[in-house]
């Protein structure tokens, strides 16, 4: 396995003995559907079907107007069930799933976005299904915590290390060990051991064949950029595979946290912080310190605050294919409050970075180019992180008043 799934020199499958024909069977029958038009038809008619694909592809007219240059079109990734583009890896590892007669799903979860995504798939299938959640996420992230246990998932709290996404991840490759015959290991995004990355890729690759189409049949010509925030890399790599072969600039945007040199961001493919290592199961860049320990990340968006990156994008780096720069929790917030008043959309704080780095270089380009943003989910989960960041009172108010009524209770 550790020869196999290499991009220039990151990847790979760094594996115990035991997972081993696991992973075999598992990128056995990823190759035979990968080889099956049936399969991705049964794939498409699922997410037209159970989730809102395609989904559009919507020109933002007083954005563009605002700043003054090139033509600014969202790609609506927020209009799936489960509100982000998560959906579409998660559903179709369960056709996967139900090919291979397994019965259990579990995963790891931190935003808890994956963790609801893979919950809501378990309850469509009649999978077993357990969350593996960092304790600290679980605190920051109650209500995803609700809905996956509503949806009949076991949300097991882990409690090493430093309790966040990277723990989590442990925990659930301890707990696929030992249930390999009825497990699958549901994973979130383009990162992990061979084959993962390849497959989360392949069925988020929809978005950039939608996305290509929409376009072409809108404008008739192709977009000058293509922008995506970056956590582990599923969104990004799923917009981008639809414009690889095109000239076609792609932009990839790294949480910024509090600054590049705050030591608080999660910017790994264009910071100094970051460098190449050997961690749960894969190569690439790390926000490790000399000793290859792993190093505390921060982002306003949870759902970007990890410490690898897709060995993918790290590749695409290196050739020079995809751009990478970094968006701050402070832009991110302005962004986001730009966007909703201007569009009457609400993105995820995850998907705002991309806005940001679009906003930035939109005023420099002319009404020929079209930019395109993938909006990779909704940010209705952000309530509270935003309301905080914008110092609504009202909503302070309203949250004292409920905690006042369960503390009388
Ligand atoms: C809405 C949203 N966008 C983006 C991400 C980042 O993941 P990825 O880089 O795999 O797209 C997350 C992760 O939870 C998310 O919830």
């Amino acid at each position: 396995m550790i020869d196999r799934g290499y991009h220039g020199i990151y990847g790979g499958a760094f594996l115990p003995e035991i997972l081993v024909a696991t992973f075999d069977e598992l990128e056995t029958v990823f190759r035979q559907v990968k080889a099956d038009p049936a399969f991705w038809q049964e794939y498409v008619t699922l997410m037209s079907t159970y989730s809102c694909r395609p989904t559009p592809l919507t020109f933002a007219e007083n954005l563009s107007r605002h700043f003054g240059g090139a033509h600014l079109y969202i790609k609506r990734e927020d209009l799936n069930h489960t509100g982000a583009h998560k959906a579409n890896n998660v559903m179709g590892q369960g056709l996967l799933v139900k090919r291979m007669g397994k019965t259990r799903v579990i995963a790891e979860t931190g935003a808890g976005q994956h963790g609801v995504a893979t919950a809501t798939m378990a309850a469509r299938f009649g999978f077993q299904c357990t969350i593996y959640m960092g304790e600290v996420d679980m605190e920051r992230q109650r209500p995803n915590v609700f809905w996956m246990e509503r949806l009949g998932a076991e949300v097991v709290p882990v409690r090493e290390g430093t309790r966040i996404l990277k723990d989590a991840i442990n925990e659930a490759f301890r707990d696929w060990v030992s249930h390999m015959d009825t497990t699958h290991y549901v994973l979130g995004t383009a990162c992990g051991p061979h084959p993962f990355p390849e497959m989360v890729s392949y069925f988020q690759s929809i978005i950039g064949q939608e996305a290509r189409r929409q376009i072409l049949e809108r404008e008739g010509k192709l977009p000058t950029r293509v922008y995506a925030c970056v956590g582990g890399g599923s969104n990004a790599l799923g917009i981008f595979s639809g414009f690889m072969d095109d000239p076609v600039e792609l932009v990839g945007v790294e949480a910024g946290g509090r600054g590049l040199h705050s030591g608080q961001h999660a910017v790994r493919l264009c910071s100094p912080d970051a460098s190449v290592g050997v961690a749960q199961g894969y190569k690439t860049y790390f926000l490790q310190d000399a000793d290859g320990q792993m190093k505390e990340t921060h982002s306003v968006a949870a759902g970007l605050d990890y410490v690898g990156v897709s060995p993918i994008l790290a590749h695409l780096k290196e050739t020079g294919r995809v751009r990478f720069e970094a968006a701050t929790d402070s832009e991110v917030v302005e962004a986001l409050a730009l966007t909703i008043r201007a569009e009457g959309v609400i993105p995820a704080l995850e998907s705002a970075h991309a806005f940001v780095q679009a906003f930035m270089e939109a005023p420099s380009l002319t009404s020929d180019d079209i930019l395109i943003i993938n909006q990779s989910g909704r940010g209705d989960k952000d309530i509270f992180t935003v309301a905080d960041a914008l110092g609504d009172e009202n909503w302070k108010r309203f949250i004292g008043s409920k905690a006042a009524q369960y503390a009388v209770e």
